[in-house]
């Protein structure tokens, strides 16, 4: 026992629950809890990466300069300065929780929102609203009705994990325009490059209509990044300089940098996965339906299937897991009846088919 006591907010947060690995496998591992990339990290970053590793002895560049200029020019955003790049996007989520919300405030966010929202503003002190989606869609007027004087923050990740669905840009707009100034507005694309091209430009563009109004984005996903942990955002300019002041002054690894500038500066393998994304993830919804598995459109590389009961979910995710497939239970975030499985490779796409074709045909 010790004497030394972490603040009573910290005792309260419930770590945040991570994929998972799967122990004891008989075999290949099909993993689909964690919507990585099937086809792993650019070839071109993983070569930038094996030449940076010669030079870890250096720090890095503090300004991130030129990993900035390089998302700057993939984005099409005409000031690096307004760039922010972190330890993964997570990293986002917590220095803009705690330069923004604490003991007192309220972050905002909608009923299935993505864990770490909720897991940053307890660690915060902050409270974590949470209000209804309508057919699992976060939607403006229920958000707006849970903005109150103590909302400093109203995180939407859009298309949203776990639920693949996402509000139109139009309909973000209005939400915009409808927020009260003290509110900062987050839209989290961690998922954003599944949509396409124009959708990026868009929340980009929201950015700039706003002075409340901050984008984050990921290279864990489409880049097939994750373990590299690398985020950014683009934010108006008092708010980066905010977040400036607290950002850790070496936050991001020299590997990251290199391969984040790989990475982004080729648009050829950001197109190839998604429409590897789309292609497949058509297939799977298709296919999943056919099995009487009611399972919405998703707009992210991820589709969630009804089974019906969270007994029948709970028993999918077991037999699933005997055949060396990892899938993840989405309980924890109030949809205990469904399972969310990653799009993969062909084959892991195929292997999970036909898996739980056996499982429908038995139960
Ligand atoms: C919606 C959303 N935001 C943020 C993240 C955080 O990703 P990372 O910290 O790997 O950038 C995730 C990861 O799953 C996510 O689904």
């Amino acid at each position: 026992m010790t004497d030394i006591r972490p603040l009573p907010h910290i005792l309260k947060t419930k770590p945040y629950v991570p994929g998972g690995k799967l122990a004891g496998a008989k075999g290949p591992v099909v993993m689909l809890a964690s919507n990585e990339n099937p086809f792993g990290p650019n070839p071109l970053a993983i070569e930038a990466m094996r030449e940076a590793a010669t030079s870890v002895h250096v720090y890095p560049d503090p300004t991130y300069g030129a990993l900035r200029e390089a998302i700057a020019a993939a984005a099409g955003i005409k000031d690096a300065n307004r760039i922010a790049v972190s330890s993964g996007s997570d990293e986002i989520i917590h220095l803009l929780t705690q330069c923004y919300a604490g003991p007192g405030d309220e972050i905002l966010q909608t009923e299935h929102a993505f864990s770490m929202y909720a897991v940053s503003a307890t660690a915060h002190g902050a409270a974590c609203i949470s209000v209804p989606e309508t057919d699992l869609t976060a939607g403006a007027n229920a958000i707006l009705g849970g903005v109150s004087e103590h909302t400093k923050i109203l995180f939407l990740a859009n298309p949203n994990n776990p639920t693949g669905t996402m509000m139109s840009v139009e309909a973000l707009a209005q939400l915009q325009d409808a927020l009260p100034p003290h509110v900062l507005f987050v839209i989290d694309g961690a998922y954003a490059e599944y949509v396409g091209p124009d959708y990026e430009a868009a929340i980009r563009d929201l950015v700039d209509r706003r002075a409340n109004t901050v984008m984050m984005r990921t290279f864990s996903k489409i880049h097939g990044l994750a373990a590299a942990r690398l985020g950014w955002a683009y934010l108006p300019q008092e708010i980066a300089e905010t977040f400036q002041r607290i950002r850790g002054p070496f936050n991001v690894n020299s590997l990251a940098v290199a391969a984040g500038i790989a990475s982004i500066s080729d648009p050829a393998f950001i197109a190839m996965t998604r429409d590897h994304n789309s292609l497949w993830r058509t297939t799977m919804i298709d296919a999943l339906n056919a099995m009487s598995l009611d399972t919405p459109v998703s707009h992210a590389n991820f589709v969630i299937p009804d089974f019906g009961s969270a007994e029948r979910a709970a028993a999918a995710h077991a037999f699933l897991k005997d055949r060396d497939i990892l899938v993840r239970a989405i309980a924890g975030y109030g949809l205990p009846t469904r399972l969310r499985i990653s799009v993969g490779s062909e084959e892991d796409n195929e292997a999970v088919l036909a898996a739980l074709k056996d499982f429908t045909a038995s139960r």
